[in-house]
């Protein structure tokens, strides 16, 4: 962008005449819209938050209603139950009828559809309120809340509580249907016999592959508290199925899969541990194995509007976590000792990007 360019968009007066003329006016017009989108993003979220956590949504599949009908037992009076349809209707989740009564909109029941989206957006106040002050988020010195619904960013020890491996992996698992769907539409796993999930919580990722492909033997390697939740889930493949427990930072991994899996693993780790961790995967995989790592990647050279804004700054707020590019990834991957490092974008990279490597 020329600096005169620039220079005029940052003077009021030229915004003034901008505003004026036709054609510019139009572009002035868009573009004051797109900052004030920027400006309120938080109250956005906030409303979908409130509908979300007032069962709003929930409540208006069964057919348009008035805010009369909803206050009550919102524990909500109706003028406010007015404001909070109304601005729903302002981002497009509901629609306002002629008779005062709102309905959902395509978008609204879209959001109800999304597995594990509803469980996501309850989730966010922990991450919200991390981010309420964020420059002394950034500069940090403060525990962070999303930290503690994430214990074991402080390693397997501070990880052992079920209850709450509980809570995060039911998390994981729901929305884990989207990322398998990604995976396996851009990453075929017919050559494979034996794949072990590094990672891979209650084992709803393997559950997916192995419906896919039933006579791939499928092994799960995570945190002892996170397996108690995986026997139920996975008890249907019978003998095809594996658990390990275990800690990747401090144990091995078991060896005999030709195919290793990190999905959502490696960005919530700092560069040290997934190093540590990529070089354990090495040390697991037979010669000529490959390794999968699957999960929303940066932009890097292109910023992209997801991942390095939502993505970037929760797994910023894990503490130790850091959303990498796939050349970063690639970088990490090679001087684990990988080799044949395959990049694959995937139809979906707010959901994942895909990146495979075969043990040389
Ligand atoms: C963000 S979750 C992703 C779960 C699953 N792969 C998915 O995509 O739904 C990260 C997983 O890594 C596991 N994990 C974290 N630290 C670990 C460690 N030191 N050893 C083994 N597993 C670990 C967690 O228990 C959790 O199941």
């Amino acid at each position: 962008m020329p600096a005169l360019l620039l220079r005029l968009a940052g003077s009021p007066r030229f915004q003034a005449w901008a505003a004026r003329v036709p054609l510019l006016r139009r572009i002035s017009r868009a573009e004051g819209a797109a900052i004030f989108d920027l400006v309120q993003g938080f109250v956005r979220a906030q409303v979908l938050a409130a509908l979300v956590e007032l069962d709003i949504l929930a409540q208006l599949k069964s057919g348009p209603m008035l805010p009369a009908d909803l206050a009550g037992g919102a524990g909500i009076n109706v003028d406010r139950m007015a404001i909070l349809l109304q601005a729903g209707a302002g981002i497009g989740l509901l629609r306002k009828g002629r008779d005062g009564r709102f309905a959902l909109r395509l978008r609204g029941a879209a959001v109800l559809a999304v597995p594990g989206l509803v469980g996501m957006i309850r989730h966010h106040r922990a991450f919200y309120d991390d981010l309420a002050d964020p420059v002394a988020l950034l500069r940090g010195g403060t525990q962070t809340q999303l930290s503690q619904v994430w214990p074991y960013v402080f390693g397997a020890g501070a990880a052992k509580d079920p209850a709450r491996a509980a809570r995060y992996s039911a998390l994981m698992a729901d929305s884990q249907a989207l990322v398998a769907a990604e995976v396996l539409a851009h990453v075929p796993l017919a050559s494979a016999k034996r794949l072990l999930d590094v990672g891979g919580g209650t084992g709803a990722f393997l559950a997916a592959v192995g419906a896919k492909y039933p006579a791939l033997d499928l092994h799960l390697f995570d945190l002892p508290a996170v397996l108690q939740g995986a026997a139920a889930r996975l008890g249907p493949f019978g003998a095809r199925v594996q658990l390990h427990a275990g800690s990747f930072r401090d144990d091995p991994l078991p060896k005999g899969a030709d195919t290793i899996s990190l999905i959502r693993v490696l960005y919530d780790h700092s560069d040290e541990t997934v190093a540590a961790v990529l070089r354990a995967v090495h040390t697991a995989l037979p010669q000529g194995g490959r390794l999968i790592v699957a999960e929303p990647m940066s932009g890097g050279a292109n910023p992209d509007a997801i991942t390095d804004v939502y993505f970037s700054l929760y797994t910023f707020a894990m503490q130790t976590g850091r959303t990498r590019s796939m050349d970063e990834i690639a970088t990490l991957l090679g001087s684990a000792g990988f080799a044949n490092i395959q990049k694959i974008p995937c139809f979906r990279p707010y959901i994942a990007s895909a990146i495979t490597a075969i043990r040389g």
